[in-house]
């Protein structure tokens, strides 16, 4: 089984995506983390993020697996907390924005999938990587209450609103981009999640799965 969850930076996909796979005993796949990974490896490299083919070349050579619990591996290595630095959120939105970057990365994507059943969670799996998925969500909350939950998350509730600015500005960068856009598919059901806890957004998810539309 394949259930495809998409939407904006920090609508909460990961927590969910992670929590129903669990459920279903389905493995997680975090695709923005192969994103992440890609754009700490130029980085580190000196590779510049506007470089497509720079950056596309890194992407296909870099080994980019999972351990067992869904946390991504760099060339064997555990990519967190580095993929998770302000300097990756600041450019992970031009690196995944390059055409040929995706052309390595969806394959490895579908690679995963291949092995067993997954949760995927990203921007464009319902449309682009997995478009014949059992079943896809669409989940959305406000900038304002994304912003807030990131930051308690942080524990830096005085930055709420950098963080906001900072989420728009992604937001913004991965609708408009020219290749595989945050839009969502139409078959794909959209979960509102403001004032919703996790526990409650993943009860309707399981419940939809399971057919009991309550
Ligand atoms: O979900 P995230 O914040 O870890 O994703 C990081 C970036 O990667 C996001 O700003 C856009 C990009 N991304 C993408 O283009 N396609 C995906 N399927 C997942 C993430």
């Amino acid at each position: 089984m394949i259930i495809a969850i998409d939407g904006p930076a920090a609508a909460g996909k990961s927590t969910i995506a992670r929590r129903l796979a669990s459920a279903l005993d389905l493995a997680f796949l975090d695709t923005g983390a192969m994103y992440r990974a890609v754009t700490w490896a130029a980085l580190e490299r000196d590779v510049p993020t506007a470089d497509a083919e720079g950056c596309a070349r890194l992407a296909q050579e870099l080994d980019l697996d999972f351990d067992p619990e869904g946390r991504i591996l760099i060339d064997g290595r555990p990519g967190e907390p580095g993929i998770r630095s302000s300097a990756v959120d600041d450019a992970v939105s031009q690196v995944s924005a390059h055409p040929a970057v995706r052309r390595a990365v969806v394959p490895k994507q579908r690679e995963v999938a291949e092995r067993r059943g997954v949760v995927a969670e990203g921007r464009d799996i319902g449309t682009v990587v997995f478009p014949g998925a059992d079943h896809k969500f669409f989940l959305v909350a406000s900038a304002e209450e994304r912003a807030r939950r990131r930051a308690a998350q942080i524990g830096r509730p005085e930055e709420q609103a950098t963080i906001e600015a900072a989420l728009r500005r992604r937001d913004e960068l991965d609708s408009t981009r020219a290749d595989s856009p945050l839009v969502r598919a139409d078959d794909a059901v959209l979960v509102e999640t403001d004032g919703l806890g996790v526990d409650q957004v993943v009860e309707a998810l399981l419940a939809h799965v399971r057919g009991v539309r309550s």
